[in-house]
């Protein structure tokens, strides 16, 4: 286990079969509609990968990254892009894939925005939820874990950009943020 963990709260073994799991229900609910799968970068990348990988179907992957707009704004949960899709969603079948739900407002905005430019579905799978910190009405379509309200590190979540290729979720020790 990495140095500055406290606790492993999933480990790898569970993370890859809840990740299995998402894939055969997501093959079968997408099954001949060549779905656009968009990674929210960068916490999604690694739980991307593996999800995909788990879909025994044509599948199109795409990539956004986003921003929070600074603590003034922040309520109103408009977010900045950094990245935009490559891809056209109009018409398309439309999976956005994220790391975790907190707030909500990041996913909230974008589900709107892609609906705006014509999506035929916008729906979410993400690996974890954090239903506690919710300020918007948002429940993910497909969802691995619920987690009490702790921040976690990981499977491609950050503390300063470390940890992201740790293969389980974990929480961190006090002192590596104190320090
Ligand atoms: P919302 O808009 O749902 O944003 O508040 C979700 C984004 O917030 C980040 N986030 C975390 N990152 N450990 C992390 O490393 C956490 O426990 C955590 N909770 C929220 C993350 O970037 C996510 O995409
Ligand atoms: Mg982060």
């Amino acid at each position: 286990m990495n140095q500055d963990v406290k606790e492993i709260l999933i480990s790898e073994e569970k993370i890859q079969s809840k990740v299995k799991e998402l894939g055969k229900l997501l093959s079968d609910e997408y099954a001949n509609t060549l779905p656009l799968c968009v990674g929210i970068l960068k916490g999604a990348a690694p739980f991307m990968a593996d999800l995909t990988r788990a879909m025994s179907i044509p599948l199109e992957m795409d990539f956004m990254a986003v921003s929070s707009y600074g603590a003034s704004t922040k309520s109103s949960g408009v977010v900045r892009i950094l990245k935009d899709l490559d891809s056209s969603v109009e018409g398309r079948d439309v999976l956005i894939m994220e790391d975790i739900i907190d707030t909500g407002l990041t996913l909230s905005y974008l589900i709107e925005l892609l609906k705006g430019r014509n999506a035929k579905s916008v729906k979410v799978v993400t690996l974890l939820n954090k239903p506690a910190r919710r300020k918007v009405d948002l429940v993910p379509d497909y969802c691995g874990y619920e987690i009490p309200d702790e921040f976690v590190i990981g499977y491609g979540l950050d503390y300063g950009e470390l940890y992201r290729n740790l293969p389980y979720i974990g929480i961190l020790k006090e002192e590596v943020y104190s320090s």
